[in-house]
């Protein structure tokens, strides 16, 4: 009987303790392909399971290096764009878009502690920064967003956080009208975005990757 190498395969994943080392071989590659780049940016930014200190809370994950890469090819840069990170955890996106010559400063929202440090040593220490960065602790929903024109969130809470700090964004809007875009990744409160008059749904796409999981993503723009 012949047993071609397809049919080997096919064997194995069917095998639960196969399956289960492939598993932790994928994610032994991921924490290694991110500890390369963390290395290439002089930064710590690996996964923490810091247990989130209030209910809506979505957790820590930071968005995978090549996944930044894609937003940026995707959504593109605007001049003297003044860039915000709603739940920077770390800080890798703000590092990262603040090496960005076109990029005014960057801004990190961050409420757990020991992140926003974290984000705040990694700001200090990047290789290649051109743009200045900010990282504030605090709840998201008290902020102002004065000046800011390019909004990224990473799923980083529930509706109701959602809804009070788009309620924030919009007021900075009233105040200083201007075109801001808005980047949701793992938009899973987006409604709360398309209830607003202000915006516009401009983009849907996947943050395609063949190693890390894909991610929705959707943009948004503002009237003005
Ligand atoms: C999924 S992580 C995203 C990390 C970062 N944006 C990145 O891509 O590297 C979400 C972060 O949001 C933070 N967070 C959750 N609720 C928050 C709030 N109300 N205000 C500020 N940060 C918050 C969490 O502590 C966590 O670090």
């Amino acid at each position: 009987m012949s047993f071609t190498v397809q049919q080997a395969m096919k064997t194995l994943k069917r095998n639960d303790r196969f399956r289960a080392a492939g598993r932790k071989a994928e994610q032994y590659l991921l924490n290694g392909i991110e500890a390369c780049f963390d290395l290439r940016y002089n930064i710590t930014t690996r996964w923490s399971d810091l247990t989130p200190a209030f209910a809506d809370d979505e957790g820590y994950g930071p968005v995978s290096y090549p996944g930044l890469k894609y937003i940026h090819k995707r959504v593109g840069i605007a001049p003297r764009e003044v860039l915000v990170d709603i739940g920077c955890g770390q800080g890798r996106a703000i590092c990262v878009f603040s090496r960005e010559p076109a990029v005014e400063r960057c801004i990190g929202i961050e409420y757990h502690s020991s992140h926003a440090e974290a984000a705040r040593r990694n700001a200090k220490r990047v290789r290649g920064r051109t743009a200045p960065i900010t990282v504030i602790e605090g709840d998201a929903a008290e902020q102002t967003y004065d000046g800011t024109t390019l909004i990224f969130l990473f799923n980083p809470f529930g509706e109701a956080t959602m809804r009070r700090t788009v309620e924030r964004i919009g007021v900075s809007l009233l105040k200083d009208p201007r075109p801001i875009r808005v980047v949701y990744v793992n938009p899973k409160y987006e409604h709360v975005l398309a209830e607003q008059p202000w915006l516009t749904k401009t983009d849907a796409f996947e943050i395609p990757n063949r190693v890390h999981r894909s991610l929705p993503t959707s943009v948004w723009h503002s009237a003005n």
